[in-house]
């Protein structure tokens, strides 16, 4: 059986953790693991205070334990299997309706023989794509990322995060200060003239085979069909 990485990675309320999680319902039938990397923050006193505005960055490269998250995932390329991990993420399953669940079970079913093969690991995680090095060890990179104001609003309807020791609540005025300045300065390389708002460049489409989802007016339904479509491809 061969083990597939597959990223849902991108900027934050891009719809990755719906995504993954609703994938991981639809393909429960074969072989298939989720990873978040939000496990793998630092303690909530180790999270690095942002200098301008003097609050705690959740955002940034550094607010995760890196090393850890590398060894974890290149252990499951070795190995083939995905070692467990209490994780922060609510158990909540799929959003997705009992209907469109059922279209997609039997649409990977008519696949079955191609899953069969795999183990697929589903990695969700907000910082993916700015190292090189994390970037090459998945065989599927999706890229899910919207416009700043899509982004906005999803953040700031969001009750907060639990972190390892407690709760975060995005005080006012996060998204501006903190969230959107460290996805634009991580993954702004990815873009035309490095303009967050324009096309990803053809160098990350067709060099670094990433897939871009920009998901402003896209159901979780057409988000799901985008991924399973790509991840089809890599089979
Ligand atoms: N395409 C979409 N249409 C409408 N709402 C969406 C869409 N994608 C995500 N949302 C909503 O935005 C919120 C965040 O989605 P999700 O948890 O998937 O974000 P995320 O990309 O995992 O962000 P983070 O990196 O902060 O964990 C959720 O409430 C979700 O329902
Ligand atoms: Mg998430």
């Amino acid at each position: 059986m061969k083990t597939v990485l597959i990223g849902l990675g991108g900027a934050s309320s891009s719809g990755k953790t719906i995504t993954a999680k609703a994938l991981c319902d639809i393909l429960s039938p074969f072989k298939c693991s989720l990873v978040h990397l939000d496990d793998f923050y630092l303690s909530d006193d180790s999270i690095p205070i942002d200098k301008k505005y003097g609050i705690q960055n959740w955002d940034c490269v550094e607010a995760i334990d890196f090393p850890r998250f590398k060894q974890y995932l290149r252990r499951i390329k070795d190995s083939g299997e995905v070692e467990k991990i209490d994780s922060l993420e609510s158990d909540a399953g799929t959003k997705l309706h009992p209907n469109e669940l059922q279209k997609f079970r039997d649409y990977v079913a008519s696949y079955e023989d191609r899953f069969n093969d795999y183990h697929l690991v589903l990695v969700d995680g907000f910082m993916l794509y700015h190292d090189r090095e994390i970037l090459d060890l998945f065989d599927v990179k999706l890229f899910f990322y919207a416009s700043f104001q899509t982004l906005k609003t999803r953040r700031e309807s969001r009750e907060g995060y639990q972190t390892v020791d407690g709760f975060w609540q995005d005080p006012p005025g996060y998204f501006e200060n903190i969230v959107w300045p460290s996805y634009v300065t991580t993954h702004s390389y990815l873009f035309e003239g490095n303009n967050i708002e324009a096309n990803l460049t053809s160098s990350a489409r067709e060099q670094l085979h990433i897939l871009p989802i920009r998901s402003d007016s896209l159901t979780l339904y057409q988000l799901v069909e985008l991924s399973l479509k790509e991840i089809l491809t890599k089979l």
